[in-house]
């Protein structure tokens, strides 16, 4: 077999790991859920899920692809030798399948911005209204739609197709350093728009009363859609470093752009909205209907408004390859196939898969399952079922079946600074690894599939029982332990 590419630098694999994370969970989705769940009160929860949640998954998922140097189903397969673990990686690529059939529409839609901007058709648009219903024209379209997902897929193929180093570390290299300097441009011009001291307000002054458990829940679900985390795009990333790279300080630079680039799109999105008087809780519309209205009112709106499409493009682009990547590096390793051979093959089909996704705006808005169209369920199943699951498994599998200790010496590699003197730098991490992270994805999880309020109802009715359950089990594991 070929050997293995690896990244060019660390500083490629940082670049092309955080261009992942940065994607539409950023620029799209965080302002609009922020603008719904009251700004910063929801901002502040987000912090806490991306740190005691995020980090450490993050940090097991890049360890298991160095490790094994394989896809996510190798290196389950190569550390736990079960077929019942490489089925959870199997599980991954499957999510990696759906997320990028579904992901590459709404990147449609965005490059599909960047042309209506470049044609200037913003100014036309008055009111919410009118961009409300040019939105509904222009996605009510088939032909604009796969037109539209057709290219944003090509790019995608084209850069994967290219491989590791010369393809997604190389787009990587070029894109992030775009996408930063525009989006601080745009951030500056919200700023210094009249009245964007609301916006900023609404950023930075917490108001508490909004916090509910709906939106906890939301804010945690979201620190894995943001991180990339739970079906091995970040493993697959991993497994093109070598033992030299200090793995928890990428991690902790990942997760700090990630976490940047969100509150700086946050920053631009919202001081505009609030000086031209905009709805903040405009939904998964905020960007298309409520800030295309701003652009059309501003001056220099043309400039701002393209260049805030092409900067969300890009954020998508950087994202896609990663997922088609996973799926690419699946057929590599386990099946031997070229790297060629897999981007065209494995592409086509996700390319076939999507398209009913895409036309559930338009030609097949009608066709439903229980109120949910073909993209619905698509986004249902992979974000909210197979991500968490995936990743509630690596958090249980890295800290309790391969085992904390084991991947720890794994980890030290290239990291001997981080952890010299400070052990308890390490007691945290086992803490939030074996049981924190855990306990709080598997809430997630019950209600991401809408299981907790009944959960809760039997918690309340079987109490004792459930207490018995648990300290038979902790009976058994310590005993277990006692024998090894
Ligand atoms: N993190 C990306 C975003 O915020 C989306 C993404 C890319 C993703 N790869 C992923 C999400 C893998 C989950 C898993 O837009």
């Amino acid at each position: 077999m070929a050997k293995r590419e690896h990244w060019g630098s660390k500083f490629g694999f940082v670049l092309a790991a955080s261009g992942s994370a940065i994607g539409l969970g950023n620029i799209w989705k965080f302002p609009y859920i922020a603008g719904e769940n009251g700004g910063a009160a929801f901002i502040f929860v987000y912090l806490i899920c991306i740190a005691i949640v995020g980090l450490p998954v993050v940090v097991a998922e890049i360890l298991m692809g160095r490790t094994t140097q394989r896809n996510p189903v190798g290196a389950f397969r190569k550390l736990s030798g079960s077929k019942f673990w490489t089925a959870i990686g199997g599980l991954g690529v499957l999510a990696g399948f759906i997320i990028l059939s579904f992901y590459t529409v709404i990147a449609g839609w965005s490059l599909g911005y960047m042309i209506e901007a470049l044609q200037g058709n913003f100014s036309a648009l008055g009111t919410a209204e009118q961009a409300s219903n040019h939105f509904n024209s222009l996605v009510g379209d088939p032909t604009w739609m796969i037109g539209f997902y057709t290219i944003f897929f090509v790019f995608t193929m084209a850069v994967v197709f290219l491989g590791v180093k010369n393809g997604i570390e190389k787009a990587s290299k070029i894109m992030m350093p775009v996408l930063f300097v525009i989006l601080i441009i745009l951030m500056i011009k919200g700023i210094s728009l009249k009245g964007s001291g609301e916006g900023l307000a609404f950023l930075w002054k917490p108001d508490w009363a909004k916090i509910t458990r709906q939106s906890v829940l939301i804010a945690l679900g979201h620190a894995f859609f943001t991180l990339s985390l739970g079906m091995g795009a970040l493993m697959t990333y991993g497994s093109y470093l070598n033992k030299k790279t200090n793995i928890p300080k990428a991690a902790m630079q990942i997760v700090f752009l990630d976490t940047l680039i969100a509150i700086m799109a946050g920053v631009a999105i919202f001081t505009a909205v609030f000086a031209t008087g905009q709805d903040p809780a405009g939904g998964p519309g905020l960007i298309f209907n409520t800030l295309t209205v701003v652009f059309g009112g501003m001056t220099g709106g043309y400039v701002f408004g393209l260049l805030f499409f092409v900067l969300l493009t890009v954020a998508a682009l950087t994202s896609s390859i990663s997922l088609l990547e996973v799926v690419v590096a699946y057929f590599v390793d386990e099946r031997r196939w070229s790297r060629h051979r897999a981007v065209l093959v494995l592409g086509s089909l996700v390319f076939l898969f999507g398209i009913p996704s895409a036309l559930s705006f338009n030609l097949l808005a009608n066709v439903t399952y229980n109120g949910m169209t073909f993209f619905d369920i698509a986004d249902f199943i992979a974000s909210n079922v197979l991500l968490p699951l995936g990743g509630l498994l690596i958090a249980i599998f890295v800290a309790w079946i391969w085992g904390f200790d084991k991947a720890l010496i794994e980890l030290k590699h290239g990291a001997e600074n981080v952890f010299k003197d400070r052990s308890w730098l390490v007691g945290i991490f086992k803490v939030f690894l074996k049981y924190i992270a855990p306990v709080m994805i598997f809430i997630v999880f019950l209600h991401s599939v809408g299981l907790l309020e009944s959960a809760i109802e039997q918690v309340k009715n079987y109490w004792i029982i459930i207490i018995l359950v648990i300290v038979v089990l902790v009976i058994i594991i310590s005993r277990n332990r006692k024998k090894k």
